[in-house]
């Protein structure tokens, strides 16, 4: 397949890291100075599945050098689209990484997705495609979604700065609670809180493996296990363990993304124990833990729709640095299964 003359749109598969490695080298740095955030370990998964040659997705070659890619991974019958991207110019070693993504990168990034969701609708085993861009700033890619018939969420990045803001956090735990450190048993408790924290919320129209035990138990072993959004903290990460049931009431997760950022991969509290003041302190715990870790602030994502979470967020000091859109489809006449 090619467009234009000079641009050809090859099977990923075809591709080895080492041709990949200038343009993750590119979008690393965008990451970095955007969001803050070490895409290096990413790389890295990325790499080695591109070595296993069963990556599906797609790259631009340009006069023999790959100048963007696109690639999703399967989830049983759901297609999540991991990324797209494209060097901005057209050029891995272009000098002004931190400017918006100029047109031509722009393009090549459509026509990347479009070539990657022309493959997936045309799958019948695929029912339901998910992609959450974080790099992209809301609004980027989303005539292309919109035309393949997706449904746009738009999504907060918020921040928080830590320096010269640490406090001891104050703990007013309800009788009845205690609190800790993460442990690794927590895994299965932990996706029945999720489960029930995520029940007819809008995060869980965007992400389905919030409607079952079973699903949050993926999402959290992607988290803790696999570094699937930076490296895991257990020191940061918390529960709240309801004495009676040993069950969680409250849990927050956090993660290392680069040396200055910590990142907030899970905040949820049980329905009957909310506005307590838990979500607050969960908070506060994981930021002064970051801050011990050196860390200079603290990120998180927000459903826009999710207000009251981003009231919470507000009342911390956490500001939106940058919004994103997280798209959904669902191939007609699917059923939704049940929350
Ligand atoms: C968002 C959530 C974590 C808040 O937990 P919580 O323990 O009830 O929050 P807190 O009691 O610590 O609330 C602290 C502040 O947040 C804001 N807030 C929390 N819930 C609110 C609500 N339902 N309406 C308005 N403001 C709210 C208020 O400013 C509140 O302060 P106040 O009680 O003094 O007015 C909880 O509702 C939840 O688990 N929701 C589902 C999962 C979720 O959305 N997680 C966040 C994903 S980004």
């Amino acid at each position: 397949m090619t467009t234009g003359a000079t641009i050809e749109i090859l099977d990923l598969r075809h591709f080895a890291a080492p041709v990949l490695r200038p343009v993750l080298e590119a979008e690393s740095a965008i990451w970095l100075d955007r969001l803050h955030w070490d895409y290096g370990s990413s790389s890295r998964l990325l790499l080695q599945y591109l070595d296993s040659r069963m990556l599906p997705g797609y790259a631009a070659v340009e006069q023999g050098q790959i100048t963007g890619y696109t690639f999703c991974v399967y989830e049983e019958t759901k297609a999540v689209i991991g990324d797209v991207f494209a060097v901005p110019g057209g050029d891995p070693d272009a000098s002004d990484l931190s400017a918006a993504v100029p047109v031509p990168a722009r393009a090549l990034e459509e026509t990347l997705l479009r070539h990657l969701l022309e493959t997936l609708l045309n799958s019948p085993q695929v029912d339901r495609i998910e992609s959450q861009l974080l790099l992209h700033p809301s609004g980027t890619l989303a005539g292309v979604f919109r035309e393949a018939g997706f449904r746009l969420f738009h999504r907060l990045f918020m921040v928080q700065p830590l320096e010269g803001k640490w406090s001891r956090p104050h703990l007013d735990l309800p009788s009845g609670l205690e609190l800790r450190t993460w442990r690794d048993e927590d895994l299965n408790p932990a996706a029945r809180l999720i489960a029930e924290s995520y029940s007819n919320h809008p995060d869980s129209l965007i992400n389905d493996q919030y409607r079952s035990i079973h699903g949050s138990l993926r999402f959290l072993h992607n988290i803790v296990r696999y570094a699937g959004c930076g490296v895991f903290s257990p020191l940061t990460s918390h529960v709240v363990v309801e004495r009676t049931s040993r069950e969680l009431a409250a849990l927050v997760l956090g993660s290392r993304v680069s040396p200055q950022s910590g990142h907030i991969t899970q905040i949820c509290v049980r329905p009957e124990f909310r506005r307590q003041g838990l979500a607050r302190m969960l908070l506060n715990l994981a930021a002064s833990q970051f801050m011990l870790q050196g860390a200079s602030e603290v990120s998180l994502t927000v459903t826009a729709a999710n207000t009251e979470a981003i009231e919470l967020y507000r009342a911390e000091g956490y500001d939106c640095n940058h919004t994103f859109d997280a798209a959904v489809w669902r191939r007609p006449d699917t059923p939704e299964p049940l929350s």
